[in-house]
């Protein structure tokens, strides 16, 4: 188990971990090129309340709009997004099925078991949730391995 985040005070911040688990930090940018080039394909992935950059002109930012996000498809594996924000979660949603062709909804989410400090303290001030989890083992990767927006173009007239 790999957890990632470019900012050593938050990892510093991490609670305790299982014995199979290590932090790195890093940005994740790189970590799924990295993967991809190694053709490692993780079982899970987590985007764990990621930064929402909700301002207008921040849209490429937020990862569904990042260049990086169809590697993230192609690497596959059951992919889960979680933020308090629920146009987050929508974006991931629209991103996997333009992209992949990927069905998900999007869910209200709660814990009794916080994954992280985030999903903690938003719990714990009343905070909803929402989640959404791709399957995204059979992503259609065409296109030389990378995962290609399905082919919209008009058929034979
Ligand atoms: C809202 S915090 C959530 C932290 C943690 N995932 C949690 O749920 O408690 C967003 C985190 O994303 C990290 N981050 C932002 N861009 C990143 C990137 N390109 N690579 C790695 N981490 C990044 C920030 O350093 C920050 O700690």
């Amino acid at each position: 188990m790999l957890g990632v985040d470019q900012s050593s005070e938050r990892l510093s911040r991490a609670p305790a971990l299982p014995g199979n688990a290590m932090l790195l930090r890093a940005d994740m940018t790189d970590i799924w090129l990295l993967l991809q080039r190694h053709a490692c394909r993780p079982a899970r992935q987590y985007m764990l309340y990621p930064n929402p950059w909700p301002k207008i002109g921040q849209l490429a930012r937020r990862w569904p709009a990042h260049p990086v996000f169809p590697v993230v498809l192609e690497l596959g594996g059951i992919i889960e997004c979680r933020s308090n924000w629920r146009i987050y979660v929508e974006e991931f949603a629209l991103a996997a099925r333009l992209i992949a062709g990927l069905e998900a909804g999007v869910e209200n989410f709660t814990t009794g078991a916080p994954m992280t400090p985030f999903e903690r303290k938003y719990l714990a001030s009343g905070h909803a949730l929402y989640r959404c989890v791709l399957n995204a083992g059979a992503a259609s990767c065409a296109g030389g391995g990378r995962a290609m927006p399905p082919d919209r173009s008009p058929g034979p007239q």
